[in-house]
């Protein structure tokens, strides 16, 4: 059963006070863990934009909304404390090839962009090393972590090292928009080749629809919800109000390369072979399959275009 938006929260209330949940959002999400952040959040919107002056420990201190570069540097700090983790085990020297080899680790899908993938037979893969200690993993074996979920660290802009067809199912939330347009492309033809004739793709990325959408609203309805949903998670201090900041970060900040909206998500599957009757536009936690649908974070869920294609 997928969680709520308060199960997330509260999960992010475990991470936040007790560093031991296995929560894998990204940094662009959640702010450093303190150990202080058990009382309610301030939805207070005219909070100050940067938390430059904030007190030592505080989650939005150095946090400024206004200076991209900045951020990008804390949000390489954010993912490096998220790749932390309690144990890494090695599970396989070797990483499976063919399904074969993923049916003996009990896996059969991959999911990109995830250090502790939800799916029971998923492999969680991201180009971030996990650690733990002086532990870290590295490209090339599988590690279980935390005792539980298989990982392993992939780039996306290398060939995926798996046979043709090793695989039923491929997830990645929100995680295309975070490599340049070409790579997309190279990643997702590998995609495809990995995949087992009628096997599943499912990508969850920000709508750029929805974010001209909301600009061209005088009333600012999606804005003010997706600024009060990022207080909600504790993300830095309130994000600026100006339209225009708000349709700027959605490019500049977090890393993002390139914005989709439906019609350039068919492009890039098309691209990458992707048969145009075999793409389909999906909601939130909706989808060809339950499992994969239910891996949809509903703390995405406000500025999310859903898609799915399926391999010949
Ligand atoms: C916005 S986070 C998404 C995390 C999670 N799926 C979520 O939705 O909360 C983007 C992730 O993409 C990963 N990433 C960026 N470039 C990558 C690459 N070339 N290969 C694999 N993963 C990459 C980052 O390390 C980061 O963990």
């Amino acid at each position: 059963m997928a969680p709520t938006l308060a199960q997330e929260i509260s999960r992010v209330k475990v991470y936040t006070n007790g560093r031991a949940a296995a929560y894998a959002a990204c940094p662009e999400w959640v702010a450093r863990p303190t150990g202080r952040e058990s009382g309610p959040v301030d939805l207070n919107v005219d909070a100050p934009r940067s938390g430059l002056s904030g007190p030592p420990g505080d989650p939005s201190r150095d946090w400024d909304w206004e200076d991209p570069e900045a951020l990008a540097a804390r949000m390489a700090e954010f993912s490096a404390e998220l790749a932390e983790c309690g144990s890494i085990e090695v599970a396989a020297e070797n990483l499976p090839h063919t399904a074969a080899d993923f049916a003996a680790l009990g896996l059969d899908g991959i999911e990109f962009a995830a250090f502790r993938t939800r799916h029971p037979r998923g492999l969680g893969s991201d180009i971030t090393a996990m650690h733990h200690g002086n532990s870290r993993t590295e490209f090339g074996r599988v590690y279980r972590i935390d005792g539980s979920a298989l990982f392993t660290m992939l780039d996306v802009a290398r060939p995926l090292p798996f046979a043709d067809a090793a695989v039923d199912w491929v997830y990645a939330e929100h995680l295309i928009e975070h490599i340049p347009l070409p790579v997309a492309v190279g990643w997702l033809r590998e995609v495809r080749r990995v995949l087992r004739p009628g096997g599943v793709l499912r990508l969850t990325t920000p709508d750029l629809a929805r974010y001209i959408a909301g600009y061209a609203d005088p009333a600012g309805g999606f804005f003010a919800r997706h600024r009060r949903r990022l207080r909600l998670m504790r993300v830095g201090p309130p994000m600026p109000e100006r339209p225009a900041f708000m349709l700027n970060q959605i490019f500049y900040h977090y890393g993002h390369r390139w914005i989709y909206d439906e019609a350039e998500l068919r492009h890039v599957l098309g691209e990458a072979g992707f048969a145009a009757d075999r793409m389909r536009r999906c909601s939130f936690q909706q989808g060809a399959r339950t499992d994969l649908a239910e891996l949809d974070t509903v703390f995405r869920n406000d500025e999310t275009i859903y898609l799915e294609a399926t391999a010949d």
